[in-house]
């Protein structure tokens, strides 16, 4: 098989949809709004399953506003319907009913004002690490020389600069991850949906990794929505949590974490407030 055949079977059809319209010349859409104020408005979304034999209402009437430069973190039972709000938001899936607004702006399909880092990473094995981070300048038509300059800065922000070469399964589940990252900021997204991209690491390189999250935001005005089912990465990360119910998911409640970052996840508030969160999440699971 050559090197294209293998790219024509292996290419994640969400991924190449998610990343083909990034424009890196853009200057950032929607500058008259400023920080704190609504960028993204899900507005009565209902996301409804159909196949031949069953019909699953996995989202119905769900609501959420989040502010331009916030850290939105949604946690809740497994199944309930996370990853459909996310998709739905990236324009991977086509809701139902209800809409979802970026500025002023309903989104329809993908756009280059949002980005998706996945759970299982779905980078591209058979290019170079560095390679997969310049994919979405790539079909931008960034040229070759500003590509690999603009991946390497991005590399290097998440520690990777020395693996620019490495292929993708010489990479630790953390490294994978970093990849996944440097891909999805190097378009300077609006937006950047995550879905508990930190799921499958070890406790360490979980805690790590929240560290650099932190750090790498602190110097954008990023708009994060981040799937998760850790409370403790919850209230470490976001500036809000909301805890929804079981499928279809309505919000339970939503938490104001109003301390800054980088916050220390053994102080008494942190710990209070992780305690008062699973006694939410539990009384949702054991009320099935
Ligand atoms: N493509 C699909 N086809 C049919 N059912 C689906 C599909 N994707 C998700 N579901 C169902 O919708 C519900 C919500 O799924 P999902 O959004 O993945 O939940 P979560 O991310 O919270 O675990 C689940 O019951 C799941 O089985
Ligand atoms: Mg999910």
């Amino acid at each position: 098989m050559t090197a294209e055949e293998t790219e024509n079977k292996s290419l994640d059809e969400l991924q190449i949809e998610q990343l083909e319209h990034s424009d890196p010349h853009r200057t950032e859409q929607y500058k008259s709004i400023s920080k704190g104020e609504k960028l993204v408005s899900i507005q009565n979304l209902s996301m409804v399953y159909k196949t031949d034999e069953s019909e699953t209402v996995a989202i119905q009437d769900f609501n959420l506003d989040v502010m331009k430069g916030e850290l939105v973190s949604i946690i809740g039972p497994s199944g309930c319907g996370k990853t459909t709000i996310l998709r739905a938001i990236a324009g991977l899936l086509k809701p139902t009913g209800g809409r979802i607004m970026i500025g002023n702006k309903e989104c329809i399909g993908s756009g280059p004002d949002r980005s998706m880092v996945f759970q299982d990473f779905a980078l591209f094995p058979w290019r170079s690490v560095r390679k997969n981070v310049e994919f979405g300048l790539e079909i931008a038509g960034v040229p070759k020389e500003e590509r690999k300059e603009r991946a390497m800065r991005y590399l290097k922000a998440v520690g990777l600069e020395n693996f620019a070469n490495s292929r993708v399964h010489e990479l630790s589940g953390g490294m994978k991850q970093r990849v996944g990252i440097a891909r999805a900021m190097i378009t300077k997204p609006d937006v950047i949906l995550m879905d508990e991209p930190f799921g499958s690491l070890d406790a360490q390189t979980r805690n790590i990794m929240q560290a650099s999250l932190v750090n790498m935001l602190a110097k954008t005005d990023t708009t994060v929505i981040f799937v998760t089912h850790s409370v403790d990465e919850a209230v470490y990360l976001s500036d809000r949590i909301v805890v929804l119910t079981k499928r279809p998911a309505h919000i339970k409640e939503i938490v104001k974490v109003p301390w800054l970052r980088p916050r220390d996840r053994s102080s008494p508030e942190c710990t209070a407030m992780r305690k008062e969160i699973l006694g939410e999440l539990e009384k949702e699971n054991v009320m099935n």
